[in-house]
Order: C-alpha cells, then structure tokens, then sequence
C-alpha cells in the first residue's frame, strides 16, 4: 500500500494571533488584501480584528462580505471577480465552512480559467494559488485544513467538492479568542460536527497512523471540553481546544475521507433546512452501534475517550460508545434521530438510498452499508 499525507503549509496558533495576520501577509509576499467573509460574520464584526491589524499595518484591504451559506458556482466567480477589481494579491477567508469554502474556490479562479464547476474531481486544478490565509470563527468544519471545497451546482445540480492540493493555505490563524462570540447551539452543533470527524476517520478504512494521533487528540480535546464551551462560552481555554481539535480532524480527514454519518447527514433533503452539524449529532448514536462490531478497538477507544470507566471486554465497550455519545447529545440539549426534527417518515427510503449510493463516504465506513441496512437503522428510530 502506499500512502500520502498532505496539510497545510503553516499554522499560526494561540490567542490573540489574528494580530499577526499582516506579517503573514507580507511573508508571502502580499501587498493588497481582500477579505472574504459572509454576511452573517460581516454584521457581527467578527472579522473586525483582522481589518483592524491589516489597517494598523498599512495593509490596503477590501471586504467580500457575500460568501453564500451553500456557496454556488455562481458565487464563486463573483468572489474572484471582487479580487481581480481590487488587484488583491493576497485572500484572506474568515469564518464558518462556507467563507473557507468559498475563498479557496475563488482564488482557483485568480490563475486559473473559469467556471470553478470544471474542477469538479479530484485534482483537476492545473495553477497554483495566490497567497491564501485561513482564519476559523467556528470550531467545527475543519475546512481551514482541508483541500476541498464543496459548492452547489445550480446549472447542473447537487453539491460537488473541488479538491486540489493546491487548495491548502498557505497560512492558517487559529485564533480561539475570534470564536468566543458562538452561540451555544452553533458551540455545540460544530463541536460534534468535529467531532464526528475525527471519529469517521479514525474508524475508516483509510486512517493511517499519522491521521489516528491527530484524530484520536481530536476526540480528545472535544470530549474533555465542549461541555464548558457549550454552557461558558467566554472560557478561553475551552474554545482553544475545540478550535483545535477542530483544526487537527480537518488535518485528520482531508487524508481519509468521513463515513455512515456523513453519507446519511448529507442525503437528508435540503428542503428541511437542517444544520449540517445537527445532522451529524443526531444521527451519530444510531450509526456508530450500527457499526461498533466492526472495529471494535477504536470504538471501545472512543467510548473510553467519551468517558466510559468501565473494564469489560472490548466489544462491550465498543458498543457503549454510542450511549456515551448520547448522553454527550442530552448534556448539550440535542436528540438522537432524525424524528425530533420532523423529517418523515415517508422520507427515509430516499434518504438511505441517496446515502448508499455516496461511494466516497460509505467506501470508507469499516462496516459495507446498503440502502436497505441504512433503511432498517433509520426506521429504528421510528418505532
Ligand atoms: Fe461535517
């Protein structure tokens, strides 16, 4: 077997660090920035710490504050549009998934043709990337780690992920004291999110020993600390951890690929406008007992990291590390399955066939899942 790892070029870490974002600019060679956001982010100021340094530092700056929650192809050509207008020649993205997600989309566009949507695939985009530097506000996708970038097509349809190597940051800021504004709910909706991340790569068939260390550290992190960031938001040292354990799964699963949970969280119809993060909370018990028999070490691993204390025998463990992740779910006021959040019914044979039919996601997962097993674990829920 041969196998690859690849991450980002530079981490810069610790509170208080988005300070130093004009320095990374100008390491990299950058004069003029633009700064690419979402509207959300934009009327909240939260990126105001980096205009603030930018500005102190005789760095001229530009705002793109129209990244979309799903972005569209469309919207990446108007991102790469608003940097070309400004002669940027450096691209800052700050925020959640979606900000992220859409400044390394467009910078493909700066030196390469467009539209975005000919990337589609792996490894499609032939230019390297003008300077790009990441800054999470949310401690969840792991999007500021990865090379992907997932964009609705709204000519062709579905949601379709560029993924180059040339899409890594050439920085990343990770700078906790930007996420302390995050509301409980979004706290801990991201917070599973990553760690789901860490988990389906752990468990998958593609970890390696370099993405088990950063994974299991991942789980970690989140396990130990997104109950206090959940009810004290300003704890410091809790949104450290989580930013993270956010950041090492990204590192984790921009190696492997996610499993069960992502295939069926991201087959649930749009039409429910249901965060991404939920999804993947409430669907986590059912599928980790679906699958627990077939790794049983790491899943016995996860339940002892989830905090269970007792010595039984490896399956028994295993098999508790979904009422671990439960009792996670209780303490941050989310329930398991998709009912409590009115997805009918009448909805799950499409959900499990548009899961199973995922070769990317369900590829990985340890145990084979069809659309009829799928169906038969979401109909459990049901009864
Ligand atoms: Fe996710």
């Amino acid at each position: 077997m041969l196998y690859i790892h690849t991450t980002v070029k530079r981490i810069v870490h610790g509170s208080g660090c988005i300070k130093n974002a004009p320095a990374e600019a100008r390491r990299l060679g950058g004069t003029r920035a633009l700064i690419v956001t979402d509207p959300g982010i934009a009327k909240a100021g939260v990126q105001k710490p980096l205009e603030d340094a930018l500005e102190q530092d005789g760095i001229p700056w530009s705002l793109y504050d129209q990244a979309e929650l799903e972005p569209t192809v469309d919207s990446i050509a108007s991102c790469a549009a608003a940097a070309k207008d400004f002669k940027a020649d450096v691209i800052f993205g700050i925020g959640g998934g979606s900000a992220l997600d859409t400044t390394k989309a467009a910078a493909v566009l700066l030196t390469n043709d467009g539209p975005i949507s000919q990337y589609f695939g792996m490894d499609k985009v032939p230019l390297p990337l003008p300077p790009v530097i990441l800054v999470p506000t949310t401690a969840g996708t792991g999007s500021e780690m990865t090379s992907i970038s997932v964009l609705a097509d709204t000519k062709k349809g579905g949601k379709w992920g560029v993924v180059s190597d040339h899409m890594y940051a050439d920085a990343v800021l990770l700078d906790p004291e930007l996420t302390l504004g995050l509301p409980p709910a979004v706290t801990a909706m991201t917070g599973i999110d990553a760690f789901v991340h860490a988990m389906e790569s752990f468990v998958g068939k593609a970890a390696t020993p370099i993405t088990d260390a950063l994974n299991l550290q991942a789980m970690k992190l989140i396990a130990q600390s997104i109950r206090r960031a959940y009810v004290n938001g300003s704890d410091l040292a809790a949104r450290a951890d989580m930013l993270y354990a956010s950041a090492m799964a990204g590192m984790g699963f921009s190696n492997t690929q996610n499993g069960i949970i992502h295939a069926v969280g991201t087959a649930v119809p749009r039409e429910y406008h249901l965060p991404h993060g939920l999804l993947m909370a409430c669907l986590a018990p059912l599928c980790m007992k679906f699958n627990h028999m077939a790794q049983p070490e790491k899943y016995a691993e996860i339940a002892r990291i989830l905090g269970e204390k007792n010595s039984d025998d490896t399956l028994a463990l295993a098999e508790r590390a979904a009422e671990r992740m439960h009792a996670l779910l209780r303490d941050l006021d989310i329930n398991a399955g998709l009912r409590p959040y009115g997805v009918k019914r009448g909805d799950l044979p499409l959900i499990a066939e548009r899961a199973a039919s995922n070769a990317r996601l369900i590829g990985n997962n340890p145990r084979p899942a069809t659309a009829g097993q799928i169906l038969t674990l979401l109909e459990s829920s049901y009864l």
